[in-house]
This record gives C-alpha cells, structure tokens and sequence, in this order.
C-alpha cells in the first residue's frame, strides 16, 4: 500500500524493537504495559514535533536571554477506552500539563460498528491541539466514530496515533478525516474475519490489562 502523505510510520530503531517485544504472545502483562509506555513516548516526541514555539525572556544564572517556549493553550490528550489509556501514560510522561479527555466505544461484535457510552474532553477545545489515541488502528470505526465527535467541539488542530495501524484502517480513517495525520509505529498486513490486525499484538486491552 502506499500511504497517504499524512500517514507517519515511526521507525525508529527503538521503536521497532520495542514493538516486537510486545508482539510476542509470551510478553507478561507488566512487560507489554511499560513497552507499550515507552512506545507511546516515542510516538508523541514525534507528533508534537510541529508544536509551536515563541522565545521568552529567561534570566540564566550568567545572562538575560530569549529562548523558545511552546505557545499556546495546553494540548488536550484523548484516551478511546480502554486500550487508549495505555498510549495516555506513556504520552503524559512526555507531556505532563497535557489535558485529558476521554471516550468510551465498543466495538459491536457483528458489524464492528463503534458504539459511544461515554464522552468526557476537556471545554473549549477551540485553539487547542488535540492528540486522540488508541493502539489500533484495525477497521477504523472507533477512531472515525471519537474524531468525528471532537471535531464537533471544533479543536485547534486533531491528530490521531496507534501503536499499530493496517492498509484497511488507513483506508477507511483517511477517507473520512483526510485533515488528520496518524502517527504509528508499523502499518501491519491487514485484517482477519473478527476485526483483528495480523500480525499484530492480539487484543491490546487483554494484553495491556491482563484480562485474558
Ligand atoms: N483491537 C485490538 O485490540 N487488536 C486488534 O488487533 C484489533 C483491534
């Protein structure tokens, strides 16, 4: 697949190895949760890479100076749930005055349509850049159905990073958000018939919360 310009696949050295660690089944739960932080980190270093920046003037302990600082209002982080928490942490790490909003979707199991139960994001998201995140990108449907109901809240800016997205679920996002760009670390091979990325991790929210 080629991928649209606004796809941007991290493939750092770190992040690679990382993310094998993690595919592998026999990865415990507490391996797969800090791998997964550690990932999450990398992948926000690189989707906050055209923040921007204006100089304040800083007094050293030898010199007055202008240095950059970022500017503007607070970045506003959108966890889906569950699996979403575990890219959170991670970018929190990086971006610890972030704001935090969250979104509840389910996955019908029969048209693996995303149904909402729960909406909570930060107000007046108006100037502020908002980063959605969720480890899969599988269909799409969940992370379709969370932007279009941020963008209700018109944000300054909307992103959207995956630990794994796959050529079906690119297809889809872009088609519906072609205004937003998806950071991940690997676009995997593609679907099996229960939504699943292949190769891929297996089900993120068992795996990174040890439910199964
Ligand atoms: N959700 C997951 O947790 N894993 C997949 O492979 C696809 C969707």
């Amino acid at each position: 697949m080629t991928l649209p310009a606004n796809v941007h696949v991290v493939d750092h050295p770190l992040v690679q190895h990382k993310l094998t660690l993690m595919r592998k089944s026999t990865t415990s739960t507490a391996s797969f949760r800090l791998l997964l932080k550690e990932i999450s980190m990398l992948l926000a270093y690189e989707a906050t890479r055209d923040m921007k920046l204006s100089d304040v003037e800083v007094q050293t302990p030898l010199a007055v100076t202008n240095k950059p600082m970022l500017e503007g209002k607070k970045v506003v982080l959108v966890a889906i749930l569950r699996a979403g928490l575990g890219i959170l942490d991670g970018m929190l790490e990086l971006i610890p005055s972030a704001r935090v909003g969250h979104v509840g979707l389910y996955r019908d199991p029969k048209t693996l349509m995303a149904v909402e139960y729960y909406y909570k994001v930060p107000q007046r998201l108006a100037d502020r850049e908002v980063i959605v995140c969720d480890p899969m990108l599988a269909t799409g449907n969940s992370a379709i159905a969370a932007v279009a109901r941020i963008k209700r809240s018109k944000p300054g800016s909307l992103k959207f990073v995956c630990l794994l997205a796959c050529p079906e679920g690119i297809k889809n996002f872009t088609e519906h958000h072609p205004d937003v760009p998806i950071y991940t670390a690997s676009v995997d091979d593609g679907l099996n018939d229960h939504g699943y990325i292949l190769p891929g991790i297996g089900d993120a929210g068992d795996r990174l919360f040890g439910t199964k």
